[in-house]
């Protein structure tokens, strides 16, 4: 079927947080909200069919589907990355920071050093920090055409005194999918130092055309005891609001003892129709996915010659993944507060400032673009308004 991703849906009042939150904590009703990672677009049509046909059963008793994922999970990666997965290695959890805590948390101890790679996902240190572990950085750099690197000999120096990695992959907010070399590069570090390593693959789905994702525990040297991959059909398939994501473990030990883990929370379980929507769009959801790439293409293409040709003080780096542009602002010569004036509530357009990704986002916001065309174009004619303004 072919999807209609330029109609707006109308989310106001289904308590979605990017919506609600222009009013009650950005204080602008009428702003365009860009930020939260989560899409303005209707699911694919199975998810929606599959969790209607299940509503409409009535008796939402407890599930049995343990057994159900490790098949669907497995081909799903087969088909999409030619990843093969052993169906055993795959284990539900209720989220991917819920998986990346238990693992944390099992596989280190307060105080020890765990290593991210800023600008990256904020709720990675805060949660470390939560569990009263230390953040290490190794901030990735940017080259002079805007694309982000890893600094491995940083990498390698701070390996020998962290017990865990969280990696980024594709990488949240500066729009990186890594390379088999690169990705290799860190596993090789970790494997070396015996860290811990956890690669957050949420995003691995929304690849852009022309790039390929390479799944962490398909590389050939990895350390099976001491690497985890976190996947989820949450933000490929617009789901999130449904709490379903699983880890993939191969060694049995491990597994278990993260199985335990859940367990012992009582989390190991997935709500009812978090599994029937990852069912459904791990099964039937392709054929929509392969759509939507196409759209969010042209939606970073509009981004990159708005702004090339209107508004050159910012920059926007090419993301070659997720549906989120990183943007460098610097040009505009603002403080990060000012910055977030003019965009909130000067210009009416809430993003996500770049200085909560970590220090190395002073000066950027991150974009999402996952959302009809009209709402992007009036986003940046916004934007292009509110900077004249200025003048
Ligand atoms: C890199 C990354 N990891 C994890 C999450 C959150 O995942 P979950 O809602 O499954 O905990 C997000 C959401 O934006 C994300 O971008």
């Amino acid at each position: 079927m072919q999807y209609n991703f330029d109609e707006p849906v109308n989310r106001i009042g289904t308590d979605s947080v990017k919506w609600s939150a222009l009013s009650t904590q950005f204080g602008n009703p009428d702003a365009i909200p860009m930020w939260v990672a989560d899409m303005d677009f209707k699911s694919p049509q199975p998810v929606i069919d599959a969790l209607t046909d299940r509503a409409a059963h009535g008796v939402y008793g407890y599930g049995n589907f343990a057994q159900t994922f490790g098949p669907t999970v497995a081909a799903w990666c087969r088909a999409r990355h030619g990843w093969e997965v052993p169906p055993e290695a795959v284990v539900f959890s209720p989220g991917v920071l819920a998986a990346l805590s238990f693992l944390i948390s099992e596989h280190s101890r307060p105080g020890d050093e765990i290593l991210i790679q800023p600008p990256v996902y904020h709720p990675f240190a805060r949660d470390i920090q939560n569990l009263g572990r230390t953040v290490s950085t190794n901030p990735l750099w940017m080259d002079e055409q805007g694309r982000y690197h890893m600094d491995l000999d940083d990498l390698r120096a701070k390996a020998r005194t962290a017990k865990m990695m969280v990696l980024c992959s594709p990488h949240n907010p500066v729009g990186r999918v890594w390379t088999r070399e690169e990705l290799q590069a860190v596993a090789d570090i970790c494997r070396e130092n015996d860290v811990f390593l956890v690669a957050d693959e949420i995003h691995s789905d929304l690849i852009l055309p022309g790039q390929r994702h390479t799944p962490i525990l398909s590389l050939d040297r990895i350390n099976p005891v001491r690497t985890a991959a976190l996947l989820a059909p949450s933000k490929t398939f617009n789901i999130a609001g449904l709490h379903a994501s699983v880890a993939v473990i191969l060694d049995e030990n491990v597994r278990s003892a993260f199985q335990t883990k859940l367990a012992h929370y009582h989390v190991g379980g997935p709500d009812l129709f978090a599994a029937v929507a990852l069912t459904a769009a791990y099964e039937s959801g392709a054929e929509w996915l392969d759509q939507l790439l196409l759209y969010l293409q042209g939606n970073v293409d509009l981004v990159q010659s708005f702004l090339a040709e209107r508004l050159p003080q910012i920059r926007a780096t090419r993301p070659e993944g997720t549906y989120l542009m990183w943007l460098d602002c610097r040009g505009l010569g603002m403080s990060d507060d000012d910055l977030e004036t003019l965009l909130h509530k000067e210009a009416g357009v809430v993003v996500n400032m770049g200085r909560i990704f970590g220090a190395e986002g002073s000066g950027f916001i991150r974009l999402n673009i996952g959302c009809p065309r009209g709402q992007v174009e009036e986003a940046l004619r916004r934007l292009e308004r509110a900077v004249s303004a200025r003048g």
